[in-house]
């Protein structure tokens, strides 16, 4: 039975990294400690413990640029829920955003949705999670367009194209996914070497996630994934804009299944964010 104690918030440090993830494990989601790692020294968290200090439940804000920050791992374990934490740490994280002078984004599942709407949060865009095992039909790139693996070189320049074309500003988000997965950090560039697209990936608690695929165009983001999907070992998940039909097609034709989805939601205006027509893929819903 959910307590009706009101929830203590407090700080999720880094080193709690272990203490928190049984939360999302439960919840059957892919973090792995690596995940939660990164997202807790890059952001702040915040959540709740019992008694005897065990996590019940977590949320998480990551800065993505000065007026964008994303909130994420809103997580309470079955026994504590239909209590208000999920409420309380949200609302909790949206002052924290908003003193900041900043928007609150995020991706919602089901069951987080009907918490953010009587919060204010908007509906920007529908998001499909698919899982599938592996590529068979890797199409080409474009005529003029090629693809090479992306290096520490390229981060720079990786992180000048993300910004107007996802409105994400997420140089430290995209260093970490290229380097903690070299091989499958992949860009694609035209016949004068300019960047025309990239794609990321990281291993996962239960499968291999590609994203975020930020590209000019559909054809050269469906090359990219392809070739991101021969090169690691699956199963893979990626979560795609639902206005992306070529690359619907091309993962039902794989075989790829979608048993839930995501709505893109923010609090507030965040330029470009409401845009999906160059993201192809999220780098997460708890990454943006
Ligand atoms: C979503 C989640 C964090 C909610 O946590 P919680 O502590 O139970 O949320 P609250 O008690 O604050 O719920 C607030 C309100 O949201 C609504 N709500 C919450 N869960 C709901 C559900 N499963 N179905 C319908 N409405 C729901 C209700 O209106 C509820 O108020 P009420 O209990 O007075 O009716 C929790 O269910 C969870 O961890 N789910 C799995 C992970 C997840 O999906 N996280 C959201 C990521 S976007």
């Amino acid at each position: 039975m959910a307590s009706t104690e009101a929830p203590e918030i407090r700080p999720i440090g880094i080193d709690d990294c272990e203490g928190v993830w049984p939360l999302s494990i439960e919840a059957g989601w892919n973090q792995n400690l690596a995940d939660w790692r990164f997202m807790l020294g890059a952001g702040r968290g915040f959540g709740c413990a019992d008694a005897n200090g065990e996590w019940q439940a977590s949320s998480l804000i990551l800065p993505l640029g000065q007026r964008l920050a994303w909130i994420s791992m809103v997580l309470v374990t079955r026994e504590r829920r239909r209590g208000g934490v999920g409420t309380t740490l949200l609302k909790h994280c949206i002052s924290e955003v908003q003193s900041a002078g900043a928007v609150a984004g995020l991706d919602a599942t089901e069951q987080g949705r009907p918490i953010y709407l009587p919060l204010g949060f908007r509906d920007l865009y529908p998001i499909a999670r698919w899982h599938f095992d592996a590529a068979t039909d890797v199409p080409r790139l474009p005529a003029g367009v090629s693809a090479r693996p992306a290096g520490a070189a390229d981060l720079p320049r990786l992180a000048l194209y993300d910004r107007p074309h996802t409105g994400m500003e997420r140089p430290a988000l995209l260093a970490h996914l290229a380097l903690r997965q070299p091989a499958r950090a992949w860009l694609a560039e035209d016949a004068a070497g300019k960047l025309v697209g990239f794609g990321l990936g990281r291993e996962g608690r239960t499968a291999t996630s590609l994203g975020p695929i930020v590209a000019d165009s559909e054809p050269i983001a469906l090359a990219l994934i392809a070739r991101a999907s021969t090169a690691a070992p699956g199963p893979f998940i990626i979560d795609v804009p639902a206005a992306h039909s070529a690359l619907r097609k091309w993962l039902e034709a794989q075989g790829a299944v979608t048993p839930r989805g995501y709505m893109r939601m923010t609090l507030g205006e965040a330029k470009g964010l409401d845009d999906p027509s160059h993201l192809f893929a999220l780098a997460g819903p708890e990454l943006g």
